[in-house]
């Protein structure tokens, strides 16, 4: 097993009716920016609540984060939080508005021009030179609500840039699974998918001796096969919404990837495809994801077999023909879940992706990705072209 420190500072409140402890969970004398995104907490009551829990604090309302938040936008945030001599940030939303509160919380005291903590991927270790936020969750995928990563766009050069640092886990997140009622079911599915990949990422790599990594990270997979079809039709079912949330927040809280390598490679050409055509992030990861598993076949075949046996009980004539199996059962869940897999199904202009983003990671001196820096720019080309 690979060396590791765990440190996860948030405090992960789970369960109905929890929101009202915001009234405690935030500093007394907090003067908040209130962050959400396009206004669906206004019409499931999710604000309402917030409200009543603040009752008493001085609370300035910042919306309009969008889905893939916009470095523009944020910046506007900044601004109000300068002004304004503001010292707590709450992000009630999806990652998205999650992400951006986290770029805010590190831009407002930053020395120099913040597109720079996007540009050169600014590592945030010291709390004291950030704002300190807490989350309530509104749509289970990023696991952003118990990480410290996060995901911004700079709208001028459509580039999809991430960020993060120990000083950026949220001091607090709800997690109120009854949220889920008012999502659509597209936000499920999607939310299930990018759990899943998360999972994937950390997991599919090549043999170790992380034994208990493995069977962690195996368990939310087959949980959420288990229980991502019904949750997209049922999303008032309690049972499996309170399992599908605490699923995405353990599939990237760090947890599974302590001590283990990990391949990401299928988010960093996602987040391409969301930069250039606006596809929905886990949409992105379902039509990257098993491109990447066929064209890295010879290097993670032992986990796919793995994975195929395990997760879904494939039994088959060789190691190879199991892998291959896992790989066509991944797409099946993937289309179960509502994901279309080619990107001509989802953009009309894809031709000449490939090359665009190639041209893009070699300008960012990105020479190779994966867990075993082997995912090179001639197989991104190949895995992109195969997803056409
Ligand atoms: O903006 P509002 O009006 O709130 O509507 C949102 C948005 O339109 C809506 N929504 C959220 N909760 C709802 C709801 N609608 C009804 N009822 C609710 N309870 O859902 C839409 C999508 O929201 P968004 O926050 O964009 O989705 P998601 O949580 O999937 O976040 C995606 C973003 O997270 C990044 C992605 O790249 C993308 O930008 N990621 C962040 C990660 C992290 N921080 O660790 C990891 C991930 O891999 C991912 O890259
Ligand atoms: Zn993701």
């Amino acid at each position: 097993m690979l060396n590791f420190e765990l440190y996860n500072p948030t405090q992960y409140v789970f369960g109905k009716d929890q929101t009202q402890k915001l009234a405690t969970l935030v500093p007394q004398n907090a003067k908040v920016l209130l962050a959400y995104g396009g206004g669906s907490i206004f019409k499931n009551g999710v604000y309402d609540q917030v409200k009543a829990a603040l009752d008493g604090f001085e609370v300035i309302e910042f919306g309009g984060i969008e889905p893939n938040p916009r470095f523009e936008t944020l910046m506007k945030a900044v601004e109000i939080i300068r002004e304004q001599n503001l010292n707590f940030i709450l992000a009630v939303g999806g990652g998205s508005v999650i992400d951006g509160v986290k770029f805010i919380s590190g831009a407002v005291n930053y020395e120099g021009d913040p597109i720079e903590i996007l540009k050169n991927r600014v590592l945030f270790t010291d709390v004291t030179k950030v704002i300190p936020f807490g989350t309530v969750l509104t749509l289970p995928a990023t696991g952003s609500e118990m990480n410290s990563g996060a995901v911004v766009t700079i709208e001028a050069t459509q580039e999809k840039l991430t960020l993060g640092g120990s000083a950026l886990f949220p001091k607090f997140s709800i997690c109120d699974p009854s949220v889920i009622a008012s999502l659509p079911k597209r936000q499920i599915q999607n939310g299930v998918v990018d759990a899943f990949t998360h999972v994937m990422e950390q997991y599919l790599t090549y043999p170790h001796d992380a034994f208990l990594q493995d069977r962690f990270a195996e368990s939310i997979l087959q949980t959420l096969i288990e229980i991502g079809p019904d949750v997209a039709e049922n999303p008032t079912d309690y049972k499996l919404a309170s399992n599908y949330m605490w699923c995405a927040t353990m599939a990237l809280n760090g947890l599974i990837q302590k001590g283990v390598p990990s391949d990401w490679a299928t988010h960093m050409i996602g987040h391409e495809l969301t930069a250039l055509y606006e596809i929905d992030h886990a949409r992105t990861l379902a039509i990257i994801g098993p491109n990447l598993y066929r064209v890295m076949f010879d290097s993670k075949k032992e986990k796919l077999a793995q994975y195929g046996k395990r997760v879904w009980n494939i039994e088959g004539n060789s190691e190879d023909e199991i892998a291959q199996q896992a790989i066509d059962k991944t797409v099946a869940f993937f289309h179960i879940m509502g994901m279309k897999t080619r990107l001509s199904e989802n953009t009309e202009n894809y031709q000449e992706t490939a090359d665009f983003i190639v041209n893009r990671f070699e300008e960012r001196g990105w020479k190779a990705l994966g867990e075993k820096q082997n995912v090179t720019i001639d197989k991104v080309k190949t895995i992109v072209e195969m997803s056409y």
